[in-house]
């Protein structure tokens, strides 16, 4: 009987305060189950009011959206005709008032002159003999050791901040190098952006996310995500290391400016990026690329299969553009190929760039179908991971880094 009356104290109190569901600490009560706070996009006309669970079992079910809660607040939303009006208290209407204005719901994407062929193979090359597999070994072992990096958990919080030391160790004493924390409404993991500045202000990025989740429970149990996308991040942090050598000589001086970015909250539904996308297209910043890494470091697919070892190149929600320049960047540098692949729909960060307007491309470790099953569970660990594939996807990132933030006919 008194278990009866807390639930239903609880879910009366979720209808009541729709924002309960976004407090980290309640999130494992059973309010989140009634909560229909979040909205979300499935696809570029499909849009749907879900709960946190709601959202977690689409995850389970592979289905990708993006949580576009922070980018349209729910009345516009139900204005503009994308959902239908939930039935609402008194108190949901005064808690869901929303004062952000949309402008546009699907932005054009820009195309840009990327170049045909690559300039600095030597200095590319010289910088790929410098790949320390020890490095990424020991700060992926130290970033997979964090209980989860859930970005609703305290841990999640502390794997940022480790993140973050290690970074501002790589960048020390450049002084003209920025390294932010960008800190979102609703959640404590904050995302992190490196920036280079180059003699323009437009920009060319590298992102991987830094959460981690277990699907099954993720306020709850242990998700070590090696793969997904402790991989990518640290493909992109001794990517950073490199290109900084090369700055640090003076033989790389970039001409757009060059920014790494791990982003928290993807697992949420884009979360991290979709706030830091949205914040550069309010602040009509520029971005002439955007390459996602994410998951990087499983082949046993691809072995089991008897298929060689490859990159999946993701040839729905990308940029055909940018991808082009990728296969140029991939012939010219790299000792694997790839192979198209699709994702579904928005099935990672590069999706939040597009989103808003700028090109973006993700390369995976292989094409889907071959790429890791472990994902999202405590099983996704360091052993499973191949540190050869994790260099061939560090020299893709830094050759796409270097020849693109290097490229000066771009508009
Ligand atoms: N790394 C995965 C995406 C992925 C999974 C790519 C399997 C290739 C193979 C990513 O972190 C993820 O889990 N994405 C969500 C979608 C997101 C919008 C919540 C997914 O795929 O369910
Ligand atoms: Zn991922």
């Amino acid at each position: 009987m008194r278990s009866i009356i807390i639930l239903t104290t609880l879910i009366s109190l979720c209808l009541v305060f729709p924002i309960f569901d976004n407090f980290p600490q309640l999130s494992l009560l059973p309010q989140s189950l009634y909560c229909k706070n979040r909205l979300i996009k499935l696809a570029p006309n499909e849009y749907r009011l879900v709960s946190e669970d709601e959202k977690l079992n689409l995850k389970r079910r592979n289905q990708n959206f993006i949580d576009m809660t922070g980018q349209i607040p729910i009345d516009v939303a139900v204005e503009q005709g994308l959902v239908t009006k939930p039935v609402l208290s008194v108190w949901q209407k005064v808690f869901l008032i929303g004062s952000k204005q949309i402008t546009s719901l699907k932005k054009t994407i820009p195309i840009y002159n990327y170049p045909k062929s690559t300039k600095y193979n030597n200095e590319i090359n010289k910088l790929f003999a410098l790949i320390d597999v020890d490095f990424m070994l020991k700060k992926l072992t130290k970033f997979t050791s964090f209980y989860s990096r859930y970005y609703r958990s305290e841990s999640g919080s502390e794997s940022a901040n480790w993140l973050h030391g290690q970074v501002l160790k790589l960048v020390g004493e450049f002084k003209q190098i920025q390294v932010k924390k960008i800190h979102h409404d609703g959640w404590d993991q904050f995302s992190i952006i490196v920036s280079i500045p180059g003699e323009v202000k437009d920009k060319v990025v590298v992102g991987a996310h830094q959460d981690s989740a277990n699907l099954i429970l993720p306020s709850i149990m242990k998700a070590p995500g090696a793969d997904d996308d402790g991989s990518g991040s640290i493909t992109i942090l001794e990517s950073l290391r490199l290109i900084l050598e090369a700055y640090a000589n003076g033989s790389f001086k970039p001409y757009n400016t060059l920014e790494f970015h791990w982003y928290s909250a993807e697992e949420g539904g884009l979360l991290g990026s979709i706030d830091v996308f949205s914040r550069y297209s309010n602040a009509s910043e520029v971005v002439v690329g955007m390459l996602q890494q994410d998951m990087t470091g499983y082949v046993q697919g691809t072995i089991d299969a008897g298929v060689e070892p490859h990159f999946g190149l993701i040839s729905d929600y990308t940029s055909v553009e940018l991808n082009n320049f990728l296969k140029l960047i991939i012939k010219a540098y790299n000792s694997i190929p790839y192979h198209e692949s699709k994702c579904g729909y928005a099935c990672s960060d590069h999706a939040s760039a597009l989103e808003n307007g700028y090109p973006s491309s993700f390369l995976i470790e292989s094409e889907m179908k071959y790429s890791n099953k472990y994902i999202h569970s405590v099983m996704d660990t360091i052993d499973r991971l191949d540190w050869d594939h994790i260099k061939e996807h560090v020299k893709l990132t830094v050759a796409y880094a270097y020849e693109l933030s290097s490229a000066k006919d771009l508009h």
